[in-house]
């Protein structure tokens, strides 16, 4: 976490940075459905930086809306704590929390123009009109919709009136803005282009955004750090290279990006490391974390680019397999292939482009894949 206490004050004095924007301690939320119980939130904890872009990650159903209907307080905790900038608001109803929230839907109203639809909560509590005419102006400049003031919404595409509803609710100064899925109606390109673009808003208006997806990719472009959820349970969280890279669970393995699971008893085992019984030609070591004996058996987890595949054994202090090449899928800059181990495994490993030679093997060839030691991961 220590990306989010950048803004060391002076010594000895709380500044307001060090006091986190939003916390969530041990929260549940119980529904009752057709008289069962259901628990959609299943005690989650989490602190988020002032200024921060955070993401909750995690597959419909998991507790992702749950868990922001009570940031934003539309939902009551069953138990546990919610903080905004330090106070206890558990009980506070929205129209207190110093919060916003952009849905899926936009919510625009139809019949007003995009200056009218923006000005409307600074209306509505009565801001001087000079005062209105700035704030509108210089939100519409920020998400680029100068010169389409007078436009209704149905007269807009998607991505434009996503903006207009994100200028809505910018236009009010909240602490925090939370967004459920915003760019979920758009279409991929469109959907591509706004993730950049509400990542320089952010950045530009510089308030904490809350950010629900379940596009791992988008979570991966655009946050400081994510909390991948899974069942009602927060499984990892960290920032993006580090939930790619190191992902904690086997479902954080299998969620995000493409990653390899081989499991297999641990022979040897010193302090750190772990060689792994595979093939018997095989060699794979692994670090571990977390104690593990001669005999348990571990999971670990590999990206498809950090494998090499030959044809020839290779030589040095690689964990290697030997397998063979059930599929080859040529993909422009890459390749793709499926590796079938003896154990029954499959192995996905990406080769780039880099000669027209990068390797020769076909469908069918035995080859070995092999790996650095460190890109493999045990998992919990
Ligand atoms: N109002 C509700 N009544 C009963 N069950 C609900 C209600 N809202 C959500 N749930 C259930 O809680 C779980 C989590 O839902 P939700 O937070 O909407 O997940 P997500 O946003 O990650 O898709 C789901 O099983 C959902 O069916
Ligand atoms: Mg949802």
């Amino acid at each position: 976490m220590t990306e989010i206490q950048a803004g060391a004050g002076v010594a000895g004095e709380a500044t307001p940075d060090q006091v986190p924007a939003i916390e969530l301690d041990e929260v549940v939320k119980e529904y009752v459905s057709h008289g069962e119980v259901v628990q959609a939130v299943k005690g989650v904890s989490m602190t988020i930086g002032e200024g921060e872009f955070f993401s909750l990650l995690g597959p419909s159903g998991c507790g992702k809306t749950t868990s922001m209907r009570m940031i934003a307080g539309f939902e009551e905790p069953t138990k546990g704590v919610v903080r905004l900038h330090g106070q206890d608001v558990t009980n506070v109803p929205p129209n207190k929390r110093d919060v916003n929230m952009v849905f899926q839907s936009y919510a625009l109203f139809p019949h007003m123009n995009v200056w009218d639809n923006v000005a409307f909560g600074l209306k509505r509590k009565k801001v001087p009109d000079g005062e209105v005419r700035r704030r509108v102006g210089e939100m519409l400049e920020i998400v680029d919709l100068v010169g389409r003031e007078k436009r209704r919404p149905r007269e807009m595409s998607g991505g434009q009136q996503q903006r207009v509803a994100l200028a809505r609710a910018l236009v009010n100064r909240p602490r925090a803005l939370l967004l459920d899925e915003p760019l979920g109606a758009l279409d991929l390109k469109l959907r591509q282009h706004m993730q950049i673009e509400l990542k320089r808003i952010q950045r530009e208006v510089g308030i904490t955004f809350v950010y629900v997806t379940h596009d791992q990719s988008e979570a991966l472009t655009m946050s400081d750090r994510i909390a991948v959820m899974n069942d009602g349970l927060v499984e990892q969280l960290a920032g993006p290279r580090e939930i790619y890279e190191r992902p904690a669970t086997k479902f954080v393995a299998g969620f995000i990006g493409t990653s390899n699971l081989l499991s297999g008893v641990a022979r040897a085992v010193n302090g750190s490391s772990a060689v792994l019984a595979l093939g018997p030609e095989d060699r794979v070591i692994v670090p571990i974390k977390e104690a593990v004996a001669e005999g348990d058996t571990v999971e670990l987890t590999v990206r498809p680019e950090k494998i090499m595949i030959s044809t020839e054994r290779p030589e040095g202090d690689l964990s290697m397999v030997e397998g063979t090449v059930s599929e080859v899928v040529y993909l422009g800059t890459y390749n793709s292939y499926a590796v079938a181990l003896a154990g029954g495994a499959e192995i996905t490993v990406f080769q780039q482009n880099v000669h027209d030679s990068t390797t020769t093997a076909e469908r069918g060839d035995t080859v070995w894949l092999s790996w650095q030691p460190q890109h493999s991961y045990a998992l919990q």
